[in-house]
């Protein structure tokens, strides 16, 4: 009762995002990667990761193996809930973005419509989308997965590409086509974006 009869209130103070970026010596902000599927987005997304960790950047990347697993163990890959897909891991990387943290997410995410409405909660600055430009030429030769194979025998029906639609994205912050250049080189392009975006120095 001590606590009360003093009047103690606990006063909850938030730390401010600009506190938080000030904390780390960057920005935050969510990387959204956006292209067919083995397209390379994961690759390319833990590519910049690794260089801005690196650097000493505060960062993380959601991706199908920690989301589609588990937050969104549920949805399938209708349209309905491709746009529920899209619209939580938008929920999520507000919340990473909050917190200070340099967010990659990779999904093919292919409504326009969809990847705007991430866009469109955030402040200018933090968000940057990078369109992993890969022919589907390439994708289906690649084919890591034989979901491709899968596709073009019927066996998965509403694949992205082939019978399900993917927009090309109109201004993206970084438009990478992938199919003559390395990883590396990829991976150094995104990077010297955020750098000119004044995300990191
Ligand atoms: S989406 O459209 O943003 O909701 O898709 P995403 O969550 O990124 O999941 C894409 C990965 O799921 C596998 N997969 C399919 N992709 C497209 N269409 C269909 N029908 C489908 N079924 C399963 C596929 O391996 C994708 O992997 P990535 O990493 O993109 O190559």
């Amino acid at each position: 009762d001590a606590a009360v009869s003093s009047n103690v209130v606990w006063h909850l103070q938030s730390i401010s995002a600009a506190q938080r970026s000030e904390a780390n010596g960057h920005k935050s902000a969510v990387l959204w990667y956006t292209g067919l599927s083995g397209s390379g987005k994961s690759t390319v997304a833990n590519a910049v990761d690794q260089k801005l960790f690196e650097r000493g950047c505060h960062t993380y990347v959601l991706d199908g193996d920690n989301v589609r697993h588990g937050l969104n163990g549920d949805l399938t890959f209708s349209d309905k809930d491709r746009v529920e897909n899209i619209r939580r891991i938008g929920e999520v990387s507000k919340l990473f973005v909050d917190s200070g943290l340099l967010v990659s997410t990779a999904f093919i995410s292919p409504f326009a419509s969809d990847r705007k409405m991430v866009r469109d909660q955030l402040p200018a600055d933090k968000f940057v989308e990078v369109f992993i430009d890969t022919p589907i030429e390439i994708c289906e030769q690649r084919d890591p997965k034989g979901l491709y194979k899968k596709a073009r025998n019927g066996e998965i029906k509403n694949f992205t590409g082939i019978d399900s639609a993917y927009d090309i994205p109109e201004s993206p912050e970084v438009h990478l086509k992938t199919a003559n250049k390395s990883i590396e080189a990829c991976a150094d392009e995104v990077v010297a974006k955020l750098v000119e975006l004044g995300l990191i120095d």
